[in-house]
């Protein structure tokens, strides 16, 4: 495969094959130069055309641990903001060399046209399109949930999958990617997942997405072995139908009574950006049930294996070479 634009693109076998290069590529972090010479002479482009924290600075970490040159492309400060469309700006781009193209957009289709287009010849990676797809979210999330359900580290991840987990997303479904992403993902790994939202926040056509639907996150918290906790985009949303924080909170949000009602080995997820308070308290965040700052390393290392996979990295994923000795 030469881009990755939708979890819909990967099989089981993709999927897994990503999650076992990523443990692989994990333990880079724990050598004194957290580097590999892979990808040396490569140069992979950070083409964010929307806000971003996690996402751009991982893929950032990710190719530099690799050892690819990395250039970073934000929207705001560049000649978008003077009327410049995305086909001059990639061909910009594929003029310096490209061989990788990582993309967020805020219109859901724009990496599957950069990908089917002939602006680019090298790979392009979607890092979250408008409402549709991150695929590499939910490549990091089913990495971290892998590894803590199987006690944490990495001995019992490799090689499984998730078949028979049950995994509940709460909140805002009908803008998020994340959550399209993670539902596709999550069951071609073999899990059960149930979103629980506002009816408002849900999409249309739902019914035919590959998930149960419950309006009661009392009722489903004690069958979930996770559950992910997703932030209401009011950017996305008119302002008319914006729920006021404490009736969603109320209603919707995960406190500590509420966790309590989680099985004992259940976890917390959030993709982040939290918003406190709404739809995750201070208590439950910080709490060692909570793993999004796992989810944030184990963001780098993920992007390591998708990098390292579609941009054919020569021989196994990690030698026991460091840069310097290379
Ligand atoms: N989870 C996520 O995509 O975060 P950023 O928007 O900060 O990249």
């Amino acid at each position: 495969k030469r881009h990755l634009i939708s979890a819909t693109d990967l099989t089981r076998d993709d999927a897994v094959l990503i999650l076992d290069t990523a443990e692989e590529l994990a333990r880079v972090a724990d050598r004194p130069i957290k580097k590999l010479p892979t990808l040396r002479g490569r140069t992979v482009v950070n083409l964010f055309f929307e806000d971003s924290t996690r996402t751009r600075i991982s893929f950032e970490a990710a190719a530099k641990r690799l050892s690819a040159d990395v250039i970073n492309f934000s929207a705001k400060g560049s000649s978008v903001s003077k009327g410049e469309s995305l086909k001059d700006t990639a061909l910009t781009l594929e003029a310096m060399g490209a061989d990788a193209v990582v993309i967020r957009h805020h219109d859901s289709g724009a990496p599957h046209r950069l990908a089917t287009s002939a602006w680019i010849g090298g790979s392009v990676i979607n890092a979250g399109d408008g409402t549709h797809e991150h695929p590499t979210q939910a490549l990091l999330d089913a990495f971290t949930l892998r590894r803590r359900l199987s006690g944490g580290g990495p001995e019992g991840a490799r090689g499984a999958d998730l078949a028979g987990r049950r995994v509940t997303i709460v909140g805002d479904i009908l803008h998020s990617r994340v959550a399209r992403s993670n539902i596709h993902l999550l069951t071609t790994l073999g899990a059960e997942v149930t979103v629980v939202a506002p009816p408002t926040l849900l999409p249309v056509g739902i019914d035919h997405w590959p998930c149960a639907v419950s309006y009661d996150l009392d009722a489903v918290l004690p069958k979930s072995d996770a559950v992910m906790m997703l932030r209401v985009q009011r950017e996305r949303m008119n302002a008319a139908y914006f729920p006021t924080e404490r009736e969603y909170a109320r209603r919707w949000g995960l406190h500590g009574d509420r966790m309590a009602r989680m099985p004992g080995h259940a976890v917390v997820m959030h993709p982040g950006p939290m918003n406190r308070g709404m739809e995750i308290t201070a208590e439950v965040a910080d709490s060692p049930r909570c793993t999004a700052v796992e989810q944030v390393s184990g963001g780098v290392s993920v992007r390591m294996a998708v990098l390292y996979l579609l941009l054919g990295g020569s021989g196994p994923a990690v030698t026991t070479r460091t840069t310097e000795e290379a």
